[in-house]
Order: structure tokens, then sequence, then C-alpha cells
């Protein structure tokens, strides 16, 4: 089965510098001969996290996760061994011979073959590009655009011949698995007759990569003249590829955000690549989408400051205002350069130059207090007595969300001087603000520990799912259905900037750095959300979805009856609970059959919660020549992963009154007392009683009634 020699992992090993991959999640501070850091494995606030370049291993004593370099690969982007190996390989310019066909596990390896089909079509399009004739006028193209052919290697640009099987035909002589060809979004299924056609023709190829240099996706500008064909297409969502937590051109930039500490944002692939081209080099651009907090977090990993370049027509500067408050809720300082009408960077530098560029990025670039306040002035806003208090307003409306107080106090002063108004009114207004932002948050998280919105609801019979409570929970949440944010979506696509997707975005951010003062004298619900731990969801709480879906009715009314979708800490696999009830009460199949045809991220989750858990069980009953004994009893199991799950659940209400008390009034004190009296009682009973007595099966029947 090993497909890669070991003397290649050593030299892979050898070659990787364990230092410079885990720095693509995390902000290292050398501490002698190691480094250290915030772990990105789980939510915290003080380094744990060290890395040795010298034993080249990485070691969290906060919560143990530790390993090589591969692990470190295969943990943060979600890959098997020998996909790592070939990720570290094809970063270190190492040749790893192909892999024979056989070696992929169409379940354990989905991503894996996705990602190998997207490094084939990658290779294939720049090929294409660099030596078909047919390319000869897409050659002819570039360099009218001024891009060098290095530049155009370092972006690994391509060029989809205009034919609908050019990849298809070479995919399938080089043994691709179409497949995952198709799983990629690169080929899309014929309508008759079966087989696949090629989704990408006769354009211009950007591939995107992920931070450690994976392509992940592709957009394609076209070369045609045609005004019925989109300007460019973007691959669609796949397991590997969620445009809102992707930035494009962040594999070159990261390094010099780190150096400059400044992340400049721009709209296009061409914006990104001419600024490159100008000495520009900590560039990134969101593929023609909204700003989105996964993206910022993203961002924050590497540096602090936020430039975001706009056009000033009025979609670009609808843009740049919702950018603005998304990267001022992440904590990130943020300044805005507006461009001429109808330029973006790539224009403006092909006219004026870098000097030029340099030139007008030094005159204009403002603060967004100031941009906002230039705005206002430029739409004749500012003037007029009753427009200005709203102008003010919003205002502060933006600074109320940055989450740390020195930065709201700096920014309060700022306002004062540009409003010429006192900074103790400006206070007063941002109290309201404040007060109001933190009752949401408390909303918000009292929602996720206890559904009554006050005190506890932990006996062992309520707060179970009945038939109301599925009705109102559905007028909630609808998991994996993002409204759409309206306004600067240029895809014409989904949109994906809406900030209802956040528990996706939760998930996938455990590297983001957290602003170090952002606790300080706030309770910003959104600095403090609960604790991330996306790799490694509870294994209880992946359980009881995994026997819900593999043993269906029975399953669903005996978890269901036991526990509500506000006992999961992973929000993920909250949703996803909900969904399995809400499916299940409207009559529709709850199946993994049923969930692997679903939407981004029901496939992936259910692969995370069904396939691993199979893998790993199948392997070890293999070994031992057992038949499999872990489901016999399937309601035993749920018994005792309903049990950790409801342990799970009092110790993080237990935390959350520990916090209230702090923070109560007197009066309010002896009351949340006695909420973590009861508390302490029942969680006793849960650790001391019969799981049967816990959780009997029949519980369900009497909630009927
Ligand atoms: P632009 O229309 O400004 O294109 O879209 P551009 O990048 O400047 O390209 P050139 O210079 O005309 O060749 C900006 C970005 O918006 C996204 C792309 O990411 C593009 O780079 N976009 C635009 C789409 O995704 N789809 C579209 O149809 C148009
Ligand atoms: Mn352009």
């Amino acid at each position: 089965m090993i497909m890669i020699p070991d003397e290649k992992k050593e030299e892979v090993r050898q070659a990787a510098d364990i230092v410079d991959v885990v720095s693509d999640h995390v902000k290292l501070r050398r501490s002698g001969s190691n480094f250290t850091g915030l772990c990105p494995f789980h939510n915290e606030k003080t380094p744990s996290f060290s890395v040795s370049p010298k034993l080249g291993i990485y070691k969290c004593f906060g919560c143990g996760e530790g390993g090589d370099v591969f692990n470190f690969v295969m943990k943060t982007d979600g890959v098997g061994f020998e996909e790592a190996v070939r990720t570290l390989a094809d970063r270190y310019h190492i040749t790893i011979p192909e892999k024979e066909q056989e070696v992929y596990d169409p379940r354990q390896h989905l991503k894996d073959g996705i990602y190998h089909a997207l490094r084939f079509a990658g290779n294939f399009y720049h090929q294409m590009l660099a030596e078909s004739d047919e390319a000869e006028t897409v050659r002819a193209y570039l360099k009218k655009r001024e891009y060098p052919w290095k530049t155009v290697r370092k972006y690994g640009l391509g060029f989809a011949p205009d034919s609908y099987d050019g990849l298809l035909k070479a995919a399938e002589s080089a043994g691709v698995n179409l497949e995952y060809l198709h799983e990629s979004g690169l080929v899309k299924a014929r309508e008759k007759g079966g087989g696949y056609y090629d989704t990408f023709r006769n354009r211009l190829m950007f591939p995107i990569f992920n931070p450690s240099g994976k392509v992940i996706a592709f957009g394609g500008r076209t070369m045609s003249e045609s005004k019925n064909t989109p300007k460019y297409i973007n691959s669609p969502q796949t397991p590997v590829y969620n445009k809102s937590e992707v930035l494009y051109g962040i594999q070159i930039a990261k390094n010099e955000i780190r150096k400059a500490g400044e992340v400049i944002l721009v709209e296009g692939y061409t914006d990104v690549i001419s600024m490159h081209q100008a000495g520009i080099r900590n560039v990134v651009s969101t593929s023609g989408t909204s700003l989105t907090n996964g993206q910022v977090r993203i961002m924050k990993r590497y540096g602090d400051t936020l430039l975001m370049i706009f056009d000033a027509d009025a979609a670009g500067m609808k843009a740049a205002v919702r950018g603005i408050s998304v990267a001022l809720e992440e904590g990130m300082g943020v300044r805005i350069l507006s461009l001429p009408d109808n330029e973006d960077p790539d224009s403006y530098i092909r006219q004026f130059g870098s000097e030029g560029f340099l030139e007008v990025r030094k005159n204009e670039t403002r603060d967004f207090l100031r941009f906002l306040a230039g705005m206002a002035r430029k739409e004749g806003r500012w003037d007029d007595p009753v427009d200005r208090k709203k102008v003010l307003s919003e205002m502060l409306e933006a600074i109320a969300v940055v989450p740390d107080e020195i930065s709201r106090q700096n920014y309060i002063q700022e306002l004062s001087a540009i409003s010429r108004i006192g900074d103790r009114a400006l206070n007063q207004e941002l109290d309201v603000l404040r007060t109001r932002i933190e009752r949401q948050a408390r909303r918000q998280s009292q929602r996720n520990v206890s559904p009554g919105g006050q005190g506890i609801r932990v006996s062992g019979t309520g707060g179970t799912y009945r038939e109301k409570d599925v009705q109102n929970t559905a007028g909630r949440t609808e998991p994996g259905q993002p409204a759409p944010r309206p306004g600067s979506d240029r895809n014409g696509s989904e949109s994906t900037g809406d900030r209802n997707v956040q528990p996706v975005h939760d998930e996938a951010d455990r590297g983001a750095g957290r602003d170090r003062l952002s606790g300080m004298g706030s309770s910003s619900g959104r600095n403090e959300r609960s604790p991330k731990r996306p790799f490694r969801r509870p294994e209880y709480e992946k359980e009881l979805i995994r026997l819900m879906l593999t043993f269906g009715e029975r399953l669903i009314l005996f978890v269901g009856s036991h526990c509500n979708e506000d006992h999961f800490e992973d929000s993920l696999l909250r949703n996803l609970f909900m969904d399995i009830i809400q499916q299940y009460q409207k009559g529709e199949p709850v199946t993994v059959e049923a969930y692997s045809r679903r939407e981004h991220p029901y496939p992936e989750l259910i692969g995370e919660v069904v396939l691993e858990r199979h893998a790993v069980s199948e392997l070890g009953m293999k070994k031992r020549g057992v038949t499999i004994h872990k489901d016999s009893d399937p309601i035993n199991t749920a018994r005792g992963a309903l049990k950790s799950l409801k342990l799970r659940f009092l110790e993080r209400s237990r935390e959350k009154l520990h916090d209230d008390f702090r923070d109560a009034a007197p009066e309010r004190k002896s009351e949340i007392q006695d909420l973590i009296i009861k508390l302490t009682r029942e969680q006793n009973r849960f650790q001391q009683e019969a799981l049967q007595t816990l959780f009997p099966e029949e519980a369900y029947s009497d909630d009927n009634e």
C-alpha cells in the first residue's frame, strides 16, 4: 500500500523546515532554541504551543497535540499521511513518483483525491499555456498586459483550451481518477449518456492556492470576445475549497505580510499580480466576493492591519464600507485607499507605473474614520446637521464593534478631532451601542448554554426534542442555508459573504491569532466564542450523530429525546443535529447517502463522522480478526455518548455561571449560587447513576403524550 519509498519520506522531512511550515498557521516567537506561539488546535490566550526545529517536532502543553512536520500538515490540511508528504515535497521541490490509482480509498481519501486532481489540472493548464500552439494568442495577451513569464510561473497561470474534453482526455490518459476530477469541479457530468466535459474552456487560468501552496480551486478569465460568456468563472465550493475562507495570492503574500505587518486587499486576480510585479507583495484578493470574517481571520495570522484598495465607484464604496466593519470586528486596524472611478490597481499601475501607484497610495490612503467622513462629504451628508448626525452614528457603530477598548478609545479621540464633538458625548453614545452589542453577545452565548435564556435546563427529561421544540428551532436557525448578503458579490453566484455562516468559519479559523487585548474591560461575545477545537470535534458528539444516521428512527428518537441542540458544543455538529431532527420530522430520509448529496459542509462533515470511525474500527477489527461488536447494542453506545455530552454540557454551564457570578450585581449573586448548587447535584447524578436509569429507552414515548 505504501507508495512513497522511505528514503523519499526522509528526504522530504530533512528538506521541510518545520518552523516555516508551522508559521503558516501560527505566529511564532523565538524562545531559546525553540519557538512558541498560540496553539492552533485549541483556543488559548497564552502560548503553550512549542516548536523545536532541532528535533523537527511541535508540541502543545495545553492540549497535548504534537508530532512531526507531517502530522502538522495532516492535521491542518485535513489530509492523510501520503498527501501530507506530497504537499511538503511540492513545497520543497522534491520529486516523488506519481501514485498508482489503487491507493485511493474512495472514502478516506476524498480530499486527497481532489487535491491530486487539482494538482494535475494545474500542471496541465500551465503546460498548455507554456507550450501549446493554440495558446499563442494568450501568450501575446499576457505580454500585452506586461506579465513576464517569471510572474506567470510564480502564480502558476495556465490556459484551459477551447474544447470540451481537453483536460478530461489528458486526465484520463494520465490515470487520474475522473470521479475526483468531477468532485473538484473541473469537469461536469454530461446531461445525457454519462461521462463528463470540461468546466473551463478557452480561459486564462488563475490557480487558487491555500497558504501552504496546494492548489484548491481555479478562477478562469475568458479569452473570448463574446458577450455571452461570463468574464470570470470560478470553481464551485468543494470539500477543499470554501471561497469565503480563501484569499487569492496568500501563498506568496504571507511572508511579506508578516514583514510589513500589513495586508493589502484588492478586488481581482490581476490586481494581485500587477501589484506584486510593481514590488508591493503583501497583496491578496477575495475573488470578487465581499470580505468575510473567515478571510479576515486568515489575514490576522500574518498581520494586524488591513489596507483595502477600492474603486471609487458606488459598488466599490459599498463593498469597502462592509469590509471595514468585518475587519474591525475581528480586531484589525483598517485603512482605505480609493482609486479614481473605473481604475483598479492593475490598470493604474499600467498607466502610471509603480511610482505613480506608490504616490497615490501615499497621498490617498485614509484610516477608516477619515475615509467614512470623506465619503459623507462627497455625498453632501456632512454639511447638513441632520444627515451628519446619522453619519456620526454610523461611524460610532463601526467603532463599537472593535473588540479592544484601547483601540476604541483611540478611534473616539480621532472621531472627536474630525467632528469637533467632545469625546464625552461620543463616549456616551458609544456606551449605548456597546451595551447593546454586549447584551446581544450574552444572549447568544446563553442560547448556546441554556436554551431557556435564564437559569439552566438540566433535568433528565426536560429540554429534549418534541414536536414543538423542533418547530421553534426551525424558525430560529437554518443550518447550511446562509442568507445572501446583498451587494458586492460580483460572481452572480451564491454569496458567501454572510455572517450567518459563522459556525462554518469558526471551525476553520482555529489558527487565527486572537487579539491579546481583546478581553480588556469588555465582555464582547464575539471574542469569547466557545472554545474551538475544529479538527477535534468531540468524539461523543460525532458518535451520537453517527448512530442517528446509521440506525435511523430508533436512534433518532432515542438520542433526540435525551438531548437537544444546545448540548452540542461543536457548532457544525449542532447544526447537523438540528437538521437531522428537522428532516426526520418532515419525513425526509435521514441517511448517510442523503447527507452526502447535500451542499457544503454536509458531505465533509458526514465523512468525518461516519468514515473515520468505520475506517478505524474496521481496521482494528480486522487486525484482531473479530467481527463488529461495537454496534451490537447501539442504544447502549448512545447512552455512553449521551453521558459524556451531558457532563460536558454541565461543565460548560458551570463555567458560564461562574463568570456570571463574578460579574453579577450583588442581589443576583445568591440566585446564581443556587443554580450552581443545583448544577453540582445534577453533575453528581450523571456521574453516579446507571446509564439505563439516566437514559431510559421509553423516554420519548412518554414525551409524546
Ligand atoms: P474585474 O471585472 O474588475 O476584473 O473583477 P479584473 O480582475 O480587473 O480583470 P481584467 O483586468 O478586466 O482582466 C474583479 C474580480 O472579481 C471577480 C474576479 O476575481 C475578478 O478578478 N469576478 C469578476 C468574478 O469572480 N466573476 C466575474 O464575472 C467578474
Ligand atoms: Mn482589471
